[in-house]
């Protein structure tokens, strides 16, 4: 009999490098896993999840609070039988570098004009374009969180000029800011590379429709309108993105998210000559950066602590 045991319910490559990190690191308390040695469930206090099966966790008699081994949380807010206990999302530093990494690459790719560099290497034509600095360059960044609020701190060391748009009021030194639905469109028209690092919530799916890429600068030093969306798929209409980039609303698309994931094999970004997937890849956490701090928010909530970053399911992040 195992009181305060932790259940971890993560699937994929990295499965086993959690389980083997979280028993090493739990001390005494006992990790059962999902589905193979879940045990009784009655034992079970804490769960360490990312994206569990609807229904498991409100299958735990005494579950007092829920982990989410990820920044985003729609995925657990879309199970309905969720628990009423805290849910804890990951705001944690490793995750936070490796979003803000991915942005600040293809942010740079677009300045750096390398899609057409790349086409050129395949002709083999040495051909210098102009680049134009980048403090004439306007990115914005929808979501001014944890990753958002890092990602343009970090650009505007670059030297852009960043403006950032968040659902409350935000200032931020050295970034323009915009909030709310009365914001949306000023941030818009000033916005030539468009970054996106919202949370999926009814409030914001399919909010990157063919209406706001028409919103964007395109008549910047950039040299068009750009969008890279690093959040969630269901923030996007795939079909309005090509759309966009074939009347030229759009110059080109990083997208690493997509609203039916992997991306069906028909779809037309695959293989699109201005568009650039990636597998859901922007913000792996790393297995190791995160066990110790689960550990510790369990420990910290033992003691009678709230647990750090946990969600308000209200808003829905
Ligand atoms: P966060 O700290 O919760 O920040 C969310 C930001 O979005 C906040 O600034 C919030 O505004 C804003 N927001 C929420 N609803 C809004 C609305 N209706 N209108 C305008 N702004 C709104 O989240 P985070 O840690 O930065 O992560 C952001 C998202 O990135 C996650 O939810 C996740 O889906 C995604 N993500 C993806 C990957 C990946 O691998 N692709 C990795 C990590 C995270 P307020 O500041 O006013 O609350
Ligand atoms: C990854 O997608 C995350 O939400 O952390």
């Amino acid at each position: 009999m195992s009181q305060n045991a932790i259940l971890v319910a993560v699937e994929g490559p990295q499965a086993e490098e959690w389980i083997g990190l979280l028993r090493a690191r739990a001390g005494r308390r006992e990790v059962r896993v999902w589905p193979d040695s879940i045990g009784d469930k009655a034992d079970i206090a804490f769960a360490a999840v990312w994206r569990p099966p609807l229904g498991l966790l409100a299958s735990l008699p005494n579950l007092k609070a829920i982990i989410n081994i990820g920044a985003g949380v729609d995925a657990l807010l879309a199970d309905r039988s969720l628990p009423d206990v805290p849910v804890a999302r990951a705001a944690h530093p490793d995750l936070t570098r490796r979003v803000v990494g991915y942005v600040v690459l293809h942010v740079l790719a677009y300045h750096n004009r390398m899609r057409l560099y790349q086409a050129q290497q395949r002709e083999r034509r040495w051909e210098a374009q102009q680049h134009p600095s980048s403090d004439d360059v306007n990115v914005g960044i929808m979501g001014l969180g944890v990753i958002g609020g890092e990602a343009a701190h970090v650009l505007a060391r670059l030297g852009f000029r960043v403006a950032g748009w968040s659902r409350t009021r935000k200032s931020l030194p050295g970034i323009e800011t915009f909030h709310g639905a009365g914001g949306l469109d000023p941030f818009l028209a000033r916005s030539e590379i468009l970054v996106c690092l919202l949370p999926s919530t009814p409030e914001t799916n399919g909010l990157l429709n063919l209406a706001l890429f028409r919103k964007l600068k395109r008549d910047g030093a950039a040299g068009g309108a750009f969008v890279i969306n690093a959040a969630r798929g269901r923030l996007q209409v795939d079909a309005d993105i090509v759309a966009a980039l074939n009347e030229g609303a759009l110059a080109a698309a990083t997208l690493d998210v997509f609203p039916h994931e992997p991306l069906p094999q028909a779809s037309p970004l695959w293989t699109h000559p201005k568009v650039t997937v990636t597998p859901h890849v922007a913000g792996d956490i790393s297995p190791a950066a995160f066990t110790d701090h689960i550990i510790e928010q369990i420990e910290g909530f033992e003691r009678g602590q709230p647990m750090a970053a946990t969600i308000d399911r209200r808003q829905g992040y």
